[in-house]
């Protein structure tokens, strides 16, 4: 599997590109400042630079071309309302045009709890923030990409243990990215696990184990 990753520099993109290369597949991965290259080719991917804000859809779609798959895992982190409208608003739009338009089959969205940190005082930068991300997830399922959101709890760094919980629906907790990144390695490997919205923290079930359950949970029962 050929994965491009938005955000490859960052503490989810540089630990999904170790993971993918543990399951002999491949990663591109696009970051945006000069200094960063050297971090994705130490995670195990081929960079390429590129800019959500600067880059037109042509320009990220020139560089998708030839991915079977697009991962989203960037973020303006706490730069400001614009930056957030831009990076994880606009931005995942203009991914997932770019995306379609390059071939790719699968779009997977690094996004957050809904409900994530509320009513804990963190203002209206914060209130913005989830606000974005919710209309990114609307954006993303009214494509006809074959997309998968994920919904990681407060993340953490730190080595994984391989085990979470994940489900349609879950109380947030913690999650290291670590086992974040191998969740959405193993859920690109699911064949079921798609279009669909999943929530997802540590836990006690096996990450394998615990994407199976999770696509046997969609659709009708069996
Ligand atoms: N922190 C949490 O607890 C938490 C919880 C749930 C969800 N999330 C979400 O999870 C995602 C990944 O988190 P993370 O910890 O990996 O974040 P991160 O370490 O901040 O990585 C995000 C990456 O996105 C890149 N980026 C920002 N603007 C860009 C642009 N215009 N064009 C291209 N790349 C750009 C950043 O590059 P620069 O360094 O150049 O800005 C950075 O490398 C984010 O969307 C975040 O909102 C976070």
């Amino acid at each position: 599997m050929n994965v491009f990753i938005i955000g490859a520099a960052g503490g989810v993109g540089t630990r999904l590109a170790a993971a993918l290369s543990t399951h002999d597949d491949t990663a591109t991965g696009m970051y945006r400042a000069p200094d960063q290259r050297d971090v994705v080719v130490s995670s195990g991917a081929t960079p390429v630079a590129g800019d959500l804000i600067d880059d037109t859809v042509d320009d990220l779609a020139a560089k998708m071309t030839g991915h079977e798959v697009v991962v989203f895992s960037a973020g303006a982190h706490g730069t400001g309302r614009d930056f957030t409208t831009l990076i994880d608003g606009k931005g995942v739009e203009k991914a997932a045009v770019a995306a379609a338009q390059a071939g790719a089959t699968k779009f997977v969205l690094v996004s957050a709890f809904a409900d994530s940190e509320r009513g804990k005082g963190f203002g209206e930068g914060f209130e913005h923030y989830i606000h974005v991300k919710r209309g990114a997830e609307i954006y993303l399922t009214r494509t006809d990409l074959d997309w998968l959101i994920v919904r990681p709890g407060h993340m953490l760094d730190g080595a994984g243990d391989g085990l979470v919980s994940a489900g349609l629906a879950l109380r947030e907790t913690d999650i290291r990215r670590a086992n974040l990144a191998e969740f959405i390695v193993e859920a690109l490997h699911s064949t079921e696990l798609t279009r669909t919205i999943v929530e997802v923290t540590d836990g006690q079930t096996p990450i394998a184990q615990a994407v199976s359950e999770v696509a046997r949970s969609v659709g009708p029962r069996r």
